[in-house]
């Protein structure tokens, strides 16, 4: 079965086609936001409007398909921004309709799931998958298809975010993430402790509020002339009590759980350092730790389209009348 994948939650514009083979992945990235430093939503569902065609075009013809020969549309419908979700889906509904194929609606976050199955397909549940990335953070175990245990989440910024407001702080640029893990590669992590949050409810659940205030506190205290000095270190030890919080969470929930297996997923598992550290901390636990290429980590149509094909082959499909849900939960 041919399935079309439209991702259009957030700041990427993109579309995928799977038939038990990723034949294309087209991601467009909208840069008109990073003079403003973060996601400007108006803007946003502009570009969507401008990009979601031509991008379908493309992944068509990477896919060297036309698109009568298109079997089911896999759309995110939640959780992300309202007016982008609404310009994926009305484009998925439009498709639909007027190539008389099935539809479903597929949650973002379920996506960053497949996506370890798009980059393993041998992989099966039970595992544990951690979504970081700008808009979330969630320790998810996979029971199986379908069924998914929230066993932690931020109880505010999520890590991503977190990377990106620090990004802000330091003035390195946006997002925050990668120009932070660049810096971070030359700095000292000996050279100052930033909190790692311990939360009492929650074993499980996560915080980088504290975090993000304590650099800045640090960042008062030394001045411009210190910054200058140690851009590099403060870097290296914000990221790595992001890295601590994250691995530690994540290991404690799988040897809880009895799960061997985790996978990754978002944004913030690109990053090289985060990796490393997971490859050691579960190497030592004997856990198997895995995550997929960095354009099936971030946002992408490719990961939504691998959910619809499980789902339409199941002769599961969405109505017509399905709405986006910003909020939308696993
Ligand atoms: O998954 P994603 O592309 O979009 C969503 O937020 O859904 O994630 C983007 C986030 C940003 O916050 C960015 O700073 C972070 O992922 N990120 C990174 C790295 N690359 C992207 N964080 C840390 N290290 C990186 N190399
Ligand atoms: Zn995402």
């Amino acid at each position: 079965m041919n399935v079309l994948g439209i991702e259009t939650s957030c700041d990427d514009t993109s579309a995928a086609v799977y038939n038990g083979k990723l034949l294309a992945n087209v991601i467009s990235t909208q840069l008109v936001h990073r003079e403003f430093g973060g996601v400007v939503p108006e803007l946003a569902s502009r570009s969507h409007v401008r990009l979601i065609l031509p991008v379908i075009r493309q992944a068509l013809e990477q896919a060297g398909l036309n698109k009568s020969q298109l079997e089911g549309i896999a759309v995110t419908y939640g959780p992300g921004l309202a007016g982008s979700l609404l310009t994926g889906l009305s484009v998925a509904k439009g498709l639909s309709q007027s190539l008389n194929i099935k539809m479903i609606g597929i949650n973002h976050l379920e996506g960053h799931i497949w996506a370890n199955k798009l980059a393993d397909e041998d992989l099966t549940p039970p595992f544990i998958v951690l979504i970081a990335s700008g808009g979330h953070t969630q320790l998810v175990l996979v029971h199986e298809w379908g069924r998914y245990q929230v066993l932690g989440r931020t109880v505010d910024d999520a890590a991503g975010e977190a990377f990106d407001k620090v990004g802000k702080l330091l003035e390195v640029g946006y997002p925050g993430g990668p120009f932070i893990e660049k810096l971070a590669a030359e700095g000292d992590t000996a050279y100052i402790r930033f909190p790692r949050a311990k939360l009492k409810k929650g074993p499980y659940n996560f915080s980088f509020s504290g975090l993000k205030t304590a650099v800045l506190n640090h960042l008062r205290d030394i001045g411009q002339e210190g910054i200058k000095r140690h851009l590099n270190d403060i870097a290296a030890c914000f990221q790595q009590a992001v890295i601590d919080v994250l691995i530690e969470n994540t290991l404690n929930a799988a040897l809880n759980e009895r799960i061997r297996r985790i996978c990754l997923g978002g944004g913030v598992a690109v990053n090289r350092a985060l990796q490393n550290a997971f490859r050691i901390a579960a190497q030592k636990q004997k856990l198997n730790v895995s995550w997929p290429e960095a354009a099936l980590c971030t946002d992408n149509g490719g990961m939504i389209a691998r959910a619809g094909y499980y789902y339409l082959n199941q002769n599961q499909s969405s109505s017509l009348r399905l709405s986006p849900k910003p909020n939308l939960n696993l």
